[in-house]
């Protein structure tokens, strides 16, 4: 006989009804084959005595298995697991300790698969309750223009005629969608694209990934900056590329050494962050944007230009993108809305000569059929409407504040401690830590003072001033009085620090 008693517990708290409570526990017992089909369930009476709950109970629990065809009622014999159900080998009780053994060796795969080393991420932790982040420059998701995609979203899936859309669509995106970003590019960047050229995506890091799987083979040469935005190395070491490093100074990347490295072997792309490298925030000048361009239409290579942060910028105009004075063909554009509107909303966009959207489009494909069409559809009418953009010039105006409480602070009261330039734009400032001090144990400091210092600080496979150049401390995501506690909180940290450091001298 089957311990009912021991084996199924009841929470007369929990918000779920005690008669599914009871009907989810039978369906476990017969999911591990503790009640194997065509076993013979107690009489109601019987049961609600064994449990203490009201016959009434067990009835509606045995209503509902019913319901689902977990159990049967044989005329005059009584109430019997469904005879039709599988037989499945016998598991232990759930809630025991067998149970929780069995649970973990299930959690280890019984089969051999490619663990790829290189995709390791060093910290993907989240700040938890209580304590300030300061991550790697992410919006702040509390500005997010969320009851408006609300209303939009809406009003669409109110019209009958939308429901289309709930459907398999183009693989290149919503069509409003690549139409409304083509005008918006064309204004905001000063590019000259049409739809056909745009490949929607589920925001940059998909489209540098597309890029990477078309552009690289097995060994190919891909230039990028050190240091450089470390998903993108990874897409790129993951496509099979090897990776080139150049020099990134004051004015971004040294298209100097871009040059050299071309004379020397077959570069098939060059990846950057015009507007402001990820990570230490610098624009790559104006003259070296026209060198790269020349470079890249002599020598025949891709420039995989990532614009994630184009929006922001404080100081005066932002420079144009590379893809704006490209007439060779030769800039693959890569955007997102997921700055402007919550990196949660994953819409982007690759802008790109036809052949190539529509290679990556079919590339695309075979990983993510396509996009949330509803969503992109909401995104067109919002950029319609003007309600991106208006969004957009708040959250700029919000950013610039922060941006500049953030570093007047942090120079003033840590300057003894911390390098950093103002950056002209974005959402972090690359700080760099003066000598006699370590990250990590900046770090281990910190979060003793409930502060995580969470944004990039370097690849591992950087060769330049190891361990880390700096680290990417994000302001946008904190308002003016976070700014303010985390300074604080910085401020004990680095004092602490300074103490110890003092007294090992
Ligand atoms: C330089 C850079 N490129 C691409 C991305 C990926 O952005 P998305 O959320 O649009 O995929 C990020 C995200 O932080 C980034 O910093």
């Amino acid at each position: 006989m089957i311990p009912y008693k021991t084996i199924i517990t009841l929470d007369r708290k929990s918000c779920t009804p005690v008669y599914i409570q009871l009907c989810n526990q039978v369906i476990q017992l017969i999911k591990c084959g503790i009640l194997p089909p065509s076993t013979k369930l107690p009489g109601s009476r019987w049961m609600a005595d064994t449990l203490q709950v009201h016959r009434k109970t067990v009835v509606a629990a045995y209503d509902e298995l019913m319901a689902q065809d977990w159990i049967e009622v044989r005329p005059a014999k009584g109430t019997f697991v469904n005879s039709s159900l599988p037989i499945v080998e016998q598991q232990p009780i759930p809630g025991t300790e067998a149970a929780e053994k069995a649970k973990m060796r299930k959690q280890s795969p019984g089969f051999a698969f490619i663990r790829r080393e290189h995709l390791n991420a060093r910290d993907t932790e989240f700040p938890k309750e209580g304590i300030l982040g300061l991550d790697d420059g992410v919006p702040d998701t509390r500005i997010a223009p969320i009851e408006e995609i609300a209303r939009v979203y809406r009003n669409i899936v109110k019209k009958s005629y939308n429901r289309k859309h709930l459907s398999y669509g183009s693989i290149y995106g919503n069509m409003e969608l690549r139409e409304a970003l083509a005008d918006y590019l064309n204004d905001t960047r000063g590019l000259s694209t049409e739809p056909e050229n745009i490949l929607i995506t589920r925001g940059s890091q998909m489209g540098i990934y597309l890029s990477a799987r078309l552009l690289l083979e097995q060994g190919e040469n891909i230039v990028v900056g050190e240091t450089n935005y470390r998903s993108a190395n990874k897409a790129f070491t993951e496509a099979g590329g090897t990776l080139n490093r150049v020099r990134v100074d004051a004015n971004g990347i040294r298209t100097d050494d871009v040059e050299t490295l071309c004379r020397k072997r077959k570069i098939r792309a060059v990846y950057v962050t015009s507007h402001h490298h990820h990570p230490t925030t610098v624009t790559l000048s104006a003259h070296r944007r026209m060198h790269l361009l020349e470079l890249s239409q002599k020598y025949g290579f891709a420039i995989i230009e990532d614009d994630y942060d184009y929006d922001f910028h404080y100081c005066n105009a932002p420079i144009l993108p590379l893809a704006s004075s490209d007439s060779g063909g030769n800039v693959i554009y890569i955007g997102a809305l997921c700055k402007i509107v919550a990196p949660g909303i994953r819409v982007g966009y690759l802008v790109a000569p036809k052949a190539f959207t529509d290679e990556a489009a079919l590339m695309r494909r075979v990983i993510d059929r396509q996009g949330d069409q509803l969503l992109e559809l909401t995104l067109a009418r919002m950029i319609r409407e003007g309600e991106i953009q208006r969004h957009s010039k708040k959250a700029l105006k919000i950013y610039h504040a922060r941006r500049d409480l953030f570093c007047s602070l942090l120079k003033e009261r840590l300057g003894e401690y911390f390098e950093f330039r103002k950056p002209e734009g974005g959402m972090a400032v690359w700080v760099k830590l003066r000598e006699g001090y370590d990250w990590d144990e900046v770090k281990a400091e910190a979060r003793k003072n409930k502060l995580k210092l969470g944004g990039y600080c370097g690849d591992e496979d950087d060769t330049i001033d190891n361990p880390y150049p700096g680290l990417r401390m994000g302001f946008a995501s904190l308002t003016l009085d976070e700014i303010k506690e985390a300074m604080d909180r910085l401020e004990t940290t680095m004092t602490s620090l300074e103490q110890k450091v003092k007294s090992y001298a």
